[in-house]
């Protein structure tokens, strides 16, 4: 991908309602910004493009290859049976994007009969417009699927869930270390509105407020580093955790992001496979961050939950039989298809593409054991 592209003239009908918001009230926060990017209800990116493939903006894992969601869903399956094989129990998928990951899930839980009939599947997702998607991509697939806003509508039962790309869409917040030598050295990094020039045009500005230290922040920290926070990412591990007490249940997290926390601007924008400014036409681009597995994981282990991992993509699917799985399906098929399952296979693990950046942690009740695929 190239370097940003400049902030192109025309300006989006979120981006006209974001400045008139931001000229009456002042400056918002990058997450308020990243939130109604993504998913203000009318004009917010998900509400209104078709992000995925070729023709789309970014093409995920599932949606590369079956081999994803084929290992992901034997995955699930040995973890409903390391929590007893309950008969009842809920298959959660946070962020589903266009179902895809689901239906390989639930193709592979054909092996296990009594997991599907225990499966009540739900779709957390917020996108009216991809709930359409998944219930197309699923229709007759599985009987019970409910679709829901938020983990907090799934009801009190053992629960497997897998997130696939989907806390790299949850705001975050940015902090800015100025040079000041005091106790409060830090600034919020903000989105405001420049009106030199012409047009007004969203712009980045600083906080008045100074913060003080903020928990995760590694030592090394020098003038113009930025510290980034995803509240909305703790709040869901600690909820996981405190079901996780409750029921026995696993959580597979998979997503691009680090494992030791670190300062730099991971907030970035992605249009047709290209990276843009994220101020630049918000609702037209996908908007991110990468996410920062190191206080995910933190924040599973300070609420007692076990946490295993995070692991990198490529190692972890390489464990649970990437290979042998590739080769089976290739000797059932002609040159053109084998060719292609090789590149998807080569895609999801070589470490110049997904197998390094992505990264896999597992969340699981207190005295379950270690899950595949992790050493
Ligand atoms: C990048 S896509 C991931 C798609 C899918 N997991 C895959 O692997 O192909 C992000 C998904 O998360 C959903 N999403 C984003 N923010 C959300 C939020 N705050 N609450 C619920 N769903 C959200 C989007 O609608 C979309 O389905």
């Amino acid at each position: 991908m190239s370097a940003p592209n400049p902030v192109p003239p025309s300006r989006t009908p979120l981006e006209e309602r974001l400045l008139t918001l931001i000229g009456d009230n002042g400056p918002i926060s990058v997450g308020d910004f990243m939130a109604d990017a993504l998913s203000h209800p009318q004009h917010g990116y998900y509400a209104t493009q078709d992000p995925f493939g070729r023709g789309g903006d970014f093409t995920t894992a599932p949606e590369i290859s079956q081999l994803f969601g084929e290992l992901v869903g034997a995955w699930l399956v040995d973890a409903w049976q390391t929590i007893g094989a309950p008969s009842l129990f809920n298959l959660v998928e946070l962020g589903p994007g266009r179902g895809t990951l689901m239906a390989d899930i639930l193709r592979v839980g054909k092996v296990r009969p009594a997991f599907l009939e225990a499966a009540k599947v739900y779709m957390v997702d917020n996108s009216g417009r991809l709930r359409l998607r998944q219930q197309r991509t699923l229709d007759g697939v599985h009987d019970a699927i409910t679709w829901v806003d938020g983990l907090e509508a799934v009801p009190a039962a053992p629960t497997l869930l897998v997130a696939n790309e989907f806390f790299d869409c949850l705001p975050i917040r940015q902090f800015v270390r100025t040079a000041e030598d005091s106790d409060t050295p830090w600034r919020e990094r903000l989105v405001g509105r420049d009106d030199a020039g012409g047009a007004p045009r969203l712009c980045f500005t600083l906080s008045d407020q100074a913060y003080g230290h903020r928990r995760g922040m590694p030592a090394g920290a020098i003038p113009e580093s930025i510290f980034e926070e995803c509240a909305a990412g703790l709040e869901i591990i600690r909820a996981l955790a405190t079901r996780f007490e409750e029921h026995k249940g696993r959580a597979l997290i998979i997503d691009y992001g680090h494992g030791r926390a670190g300062y730099g601007d991971t907030f970035q924008a992605v249009k047709r496979h290209d990276y843009w400014h994220p101020l630049a036409s918000p609702g037209l681009a996908d908007i991110t961050a990468h996410v920062d597995f190191a206080a995910l994981a933190r924040a599973g282990r300070d609420a007692n939950t076990r946490v295993d991992g995070p692991v990198r993509q490529g190692p972890f699917l390489d464990r649970l039989g990437l290979k042998p799985r590739l080769d089976a399906l290739c000797t059932q098929t002609d040159e053109e298809t084998k060719a292609l399952l090789t590149s998807g296979a080569d895609r999801l693990a070589a470490p110049e593409a997904m197998g390094d950046l992505f990264k896999v942690m597992a969340l699981s009740s207190p005295g379950l054991p270690e899950p595949p695929g992790f050493s």
